[in-house]
């Protein structure tokens, strides 16, 4: 590239105005929201990075299709779209919609888990581990050691350890019904698996007898990284990536409202048609009718296109590099990230940043709230209140304390990244005086959601 300078590979054709606040106006609305930023309403944040997830813009080849949209109840046209487009990318012979990826989850969870079983996965989503769970089975988590440490520099840290796959599946027969690995590992800071690792950890499923499914949600971004760092893969399209990931599983889940590009919706596609048909069975009981599961024609319009906008490699190298810059940002600032940076989003390390607030009274949370205090961001806590919280009801610190700044696609711009950097710059001459928080009430799982918390010291910074 003969320049350095990023830009947006679109231009802007609607803008939605976003809202300047003030910080006393912050503190109150925080206050309000039961110091969970969750619970803020979306008009009082002004660079919203709670998620990468729904929050996409659409181009206009989307809206155009979303036009076409077919809204017949039974075997519509834009099923057809989206099937096939599904079908092109991921090669699964069973194509069934659905609302959004955790109900994908949900209907293959209650195809194939009965209680006291063992899902294996490189590290489970919340809404996946949360499924599992519900089955009363358990979510097991292999991450290699490297992914477990956020500053170790290697290149696939979302990869599983197969030598852990193999013995869970060795010591525990008839007891492990589904292997699962997720592209890119959101919860372990973004970071991508290698081609290499998903055809280790398939095989070592299919000589079990094990059916393996992708947890899809960023397939794009991930192919990206296998493209740029993996040996043997330069040259090659992120489609082509891309399958050549999905013919090496048995299935996947998607939520595509991420690497799908859309507002709502996702999917669950398979090989086996007798679980197809089990999982068919559910989905009218609960989404709704095979060809559109939940959605509108014209979301799967939308996301027929979308499938495909993710894969273009200009797009994926300008997203993929605003992260990077963020990263590099953040090192120059010597504020502490997980390193090297993730795809979908910047996660910064709340424990090396904060080591003076212990995971009992949750560094990330409490660095949450700052960042909306300060600036009026909005960003994730991915620790020990996401994770913390195991389903006897008992406390467990999460490994990681992570805050996640997740870039919702082509919606912001270089210099919402640099309005972000120079807050985070200002947060970190505030770091020593941050203090953490307790909570008050909590819901039985998935806490972080709704629970209210209050900070140890009035407005969280002494
Ligand atoms: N799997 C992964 C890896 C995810 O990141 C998500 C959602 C899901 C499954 C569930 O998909 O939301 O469509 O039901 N992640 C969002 C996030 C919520 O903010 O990372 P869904």
């Amino acid at each position: 590239m003969k320049y350095k300078t990023i830009i947006e590979p679109f231009r802007i054709k609607t803008v939605e105005p976003i809202r300047q606040t003030t910080e006393a106006e912050r503190a109150v609305a925080l206050h309000a929201a039961h110091y969970n930023v969750f619970l803020l309403h979306a008009n009082d944040v002004l660079i919203d990075l709670l998620t990468d997830s729904g929050t996409g813009a659409m181009s206009v080849y989307q809206w155009a299709g979303m036009m076409r949209g077919d809204e017949t109840y039974a075997g519509a046209r834009s099923f057809y779209a989206f099937e096939s487009a599904v079908r092109d990318i991921t090669g699964f012979r069973h194509v069934i919609p659905t609302h959004q990826g955790r109900a994908a989850e949900h209907i293959l969870t209650g195809a194939l888990l009965k209680p006291g079983d063992i899902v294996p996965n490189n590290r489970h989503f919340d809404t996946t581990r949360a499924n599992v769970e519900h089955r009363r089975a358990t979510a097991l988590d292999l991450p290699v050691a490297e992914g477990l440490d956020p500053q170790a520099l290697h290149p696939f840290k979302g990869n599983m350890d197969l030598e852990a796959l193999e013995r869970v599946l060795r010591e525990n027969p008839g007891r492990v019904p589904l292997v699962m690995i997720t592209v890119t590992n959101n919860s372990g800071g973004g970071q991508p698996v290698s081609l290499e690792n998903v055809r280790g950890a398939a095989a070592i499923a299919r000589r079990h007898g094990v059916p393996f499914f992708i947890d899809a949600c960023r397939f794009a971004e991930n192919a990206w990284f296998v493209r740029t760092r993996e040996d043997g893969y330069a040259d090659r399209e992120p489609i082509a990536i891309a399958r050549e990931m999905f013919a090496l599983a048995d299935g996947c889940t998607m939520s595509a409202k991420k690497d799908g590009m859309a507002n709502i919706g996702g999917f669950l596609a398979m090989n086996d048609d007798a679980v197809a048909a089990r999982c068919r069975n559910t989905l009218i009981l609960t989404e709704g009718f095979p060809t559109y599961g939940g959605l509108a024609g014209y979301d799967l319009e939308a996301i027929a296109v979308g499938l495909y906008e993710a894969l273009d490699p200009d797009y994926l190298r300008y997203r993929i590099r605003m992260v990077e810059y963020m990263a590099e940002k953040m090192a120059a600032a010597g504020i502490p990230t997980v390193r090297p940076a993730g795809g979908h989003a910047l996660y910064l390390d709340a424990k090396r940043w904060l080591p003076h607030i212990p995971p009992s009274e949750y560094p990330g949370w409490a660095l949450s709230l700052v960042l909306y205090l300060e600036g009026g961001i909005r960003a994730v806590e991915i620790g020990s209140v996401m994770f913390g919280q195991r389903p006897d009801g008992t406390e467990k610190p999460a490994d990681l304390e992570l805050v996640r700044l997740a870039f919702p696609r082509r919606v912001y711009t270089q210099s919402h990244m640099d309005y972000v950097c120079e807050v985070l710059a200002h947060v970190n001459t505030l770091a020593s005086r941050i203090r953490g928080v307790r909570i008050v009430e909590q819901p039985p799982a998935l806490r972080h959601f709704t629970a209210k918390f209050a900070p140890l010291v009035p407005g969280v910074i002494a």
